[in-house]
């Protein structure tokens, strides 16, 4: 037995023996050199545990820096050879046109514009503040119901009336150009939002090609003249949320994936003024989790096919608006009944607006992986000039005073045929922590993954000795307990002994 444990043991030392003196881990041939002072091999072995903290901490600081999912952001200008126009949306800041409203949409939508009660009496106050409007006698006459018979099966139809009455392109839009081409209102789309009737240029869902720009500067983007009609806003008779005190037109320059936010996201062309928008194109490209939060999963909505912030907002106003007030307002997508004029002013109005201004939890809409905006730098110049106002008035045949109160220019264009691409980039790869661990190694060690194999090729050979020993013991040791009620120690020694060798 004795003679049998002594032979393992030589065996171990032979085998470590030869792994230490071929091993490329240096310091340990060292540590086990026979023919060194003990001080020496205690000075190495000191060497080796020190240069093995150092490379263990170092390395685990690496892994936790991994592990943080560190970004970097990279900033860049792309030149191109053309560029995408965006989407280009405008709406006139009112909704109904004075001239265009009838006995009966001011019978079913008197409520909502605050002129009447429910039970469509009129609201005397409202009226008062109309005294001294140059619409004075034709709404008096329009709210005059005393001998007015409603129609048979008249159904309010908000989309209906609110196309109709809202501003009309042709009528507004006097020049337009694009690129020096000639445009008509025909090249904008109708679309709707919260300020009623808009329209959009270069939308891509006319059937047209999205149209490009080969060159920044004014002269290579788009151009138009545009009419705002102030002569038929409707009269302010009250202070409502609704109200809007402002002439102009809101203008959003958004991408064509995009819809249009623009009671949110526009900007205001004022009337009286030629407006500037040179515009630069950004790429926004953000990573998803655990390294960024933007979302990276497709959109599951039944009304857009690609995510984006807007689209989200616009998904959850309708949900909200439908969970709340069962219909939607005219300019939310969907199939679903559109409000009445009585549920806008009671329920989706009122809705809509706690929503946007006080609710914070409803609608959470995460940043897009991938973004398009449009930078802008606005200028404006006064249009029109005194020389020039007396050939405007003459050639559009109004008055001085209506082409200064009306008239608007809006040039908007690319400043450069450049973008810039703001991308989030990983900072650091798993190839980039194997590099730095093999570095340390390197370093302190003086190994590579090599030296880790002969490690655990020296392991298995320890590993399968002493497997055999141990399983020796097991067996034996289960002989034992087999046999202890029969034999006597002296018998199990000897049972014991005779297994070993028959396992080797
Ligand atoms: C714009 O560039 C793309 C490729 O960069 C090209 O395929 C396309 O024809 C160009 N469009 C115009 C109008 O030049
Ligand atoms: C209609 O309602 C208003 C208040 O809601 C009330 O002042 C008015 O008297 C009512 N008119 C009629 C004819 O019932
Ligand atoms: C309302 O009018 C629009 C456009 O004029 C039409 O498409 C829609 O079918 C109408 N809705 C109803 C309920 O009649
Ligand atoms: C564009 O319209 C202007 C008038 O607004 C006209 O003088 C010009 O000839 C038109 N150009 C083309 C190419 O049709
Ligand atoms: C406007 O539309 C017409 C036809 O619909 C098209 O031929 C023309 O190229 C468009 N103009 C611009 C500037 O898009
Ligand atoms: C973002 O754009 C890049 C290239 O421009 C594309 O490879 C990537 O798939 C896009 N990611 C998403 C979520 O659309
Ligand atoms: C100019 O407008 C007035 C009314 O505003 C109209 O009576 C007249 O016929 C117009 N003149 C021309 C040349 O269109």
């Amino acid at each position: 037995m004795a003679l049998k444990e002594e032979a393992k043991n030589v065996d171990l030392y032979n085998i470590t023996l030869a792994f230490v003196l071929r091993t490329k881990v240096h310091g340990l041939k060292y540590v086990f050199a026979p023919d060194k002072s003990r001080a020496r091999r205690l000075f190495w072995l000191l060497a080796i545990f020190i240069c093995l903290g150092l490379l263990f901490t170092w390395s685990w600081n690496r892994v936790l820096y991994l592990l943080s999912y560190p970004v970097v952001t990279k900033i860049y200008m792309v030149w191109a050879h053309n560029m995408t126009f965006p989407a280009i949306t405008l709406c006139n800041q009112n909704l109904f046109r004075v001239s265009s409203l009838t006995k009966a949409d001011l019978y079913y939508s008197g409520y909502w514009m605050d002129i009447m009660h429910l039970n469509h009496s009129v609201n005397k106050q409202s009226v008062a503040m109309l005294k001294h409007s140059r619409h004075r006698e034709r709404m008096m006459q329009l709210l005059d119901f005393s001998d007015y018979n409603l129609p048979a099966h008249y159904e309010p139809n908000t989309t209906e009336m609110i196309s109709r009455l809202g501003h009309q392109l042709e009528d507004m839009l006097l020049e337009c150009r694009f690129r020096g081409e000639n445009c008509t209102y025909k090249n904008f789309t109708t679309i709707y939002t919260r300020y009623g009737k808009c329209y959009t240029f270069n939308s891509g869902l006319d059937g047209n090609p999205l149209l490009t720009t080969l060159k920044g500067g004014t002269g290579n983007g788009l151009e138009i003249m545009l009419d705002i009609q102030q002569d038929e806003y409707l009269p302010v008779w009250g202070d409502t949320d609704e109200t809007s005190y402002e002439a102009g037109i809101k203008v959003q320059i958004h991408s064509q994936d995009e819809p249009p936010f623009i009671d949110q996201l526009g900007f205001g062309v004022a009337p009286g003024f030629q407006t500037f928008v040179s515009c630069q194109q950004q790429l926004l490209q953000y990573l998803p989790p655990p390294w960024g939060d933007c979302r990276s999963t497709p959109m599951d909505s039944e009304y857009f096919s690609t995510y984006s912030i807007t689209a989200c907002r616009i998904d959850c106003e309708t949900r909200y608006l439908l969970e709340n007030c069962n219909c939607r307002m005219v300019h939310m997508p969907g199939t679903s009944t559109v409000c009445t004029p009585e549920q806008y002013k009671d329920c989706a109005d009122p809705a809509l607006d706690f929503l946007v201004e006080k609710d914070n939890d409803y609608c959470v809409c995460e940043t897009p992986c991938n973004m398009t905006r449009y930078g802008k730098e606005l200028s404006m110049v006064k249009i029109p000039s005194k020389a020039s106002a007396k050939y405007l008035a003459k050639k559009f045949n109004k008055t001085e005073q209506y082409i200064g109160d009306n008239i608007l220019v809006l040039d908007i264009f690319f400043e450069a045929l450049n973008y810039e691409k703001i991308e989030q980039k990983k900072a650091y790869e798993v190839a980039g922590l194997l590099g730095d661990i093999g570095g340390q190694m390197g370093l302190f060690i003086g190994a590579s993954v090599l030296t880790i194999l002969e490690i655990f090729d020296y392991l298995y050979e320890v590993c399968c000795l002493s497997m055999t020993v141990f399983s020796a013991l097991i067996y034996s040791g289960l002989q034992t307990c087999f046999c202890l009620g029969l034999s006597q120690i002296n018998q199990l020694n000897w049972i014991t002994q005779l297994t070993i060798i028959h396992l080797e």
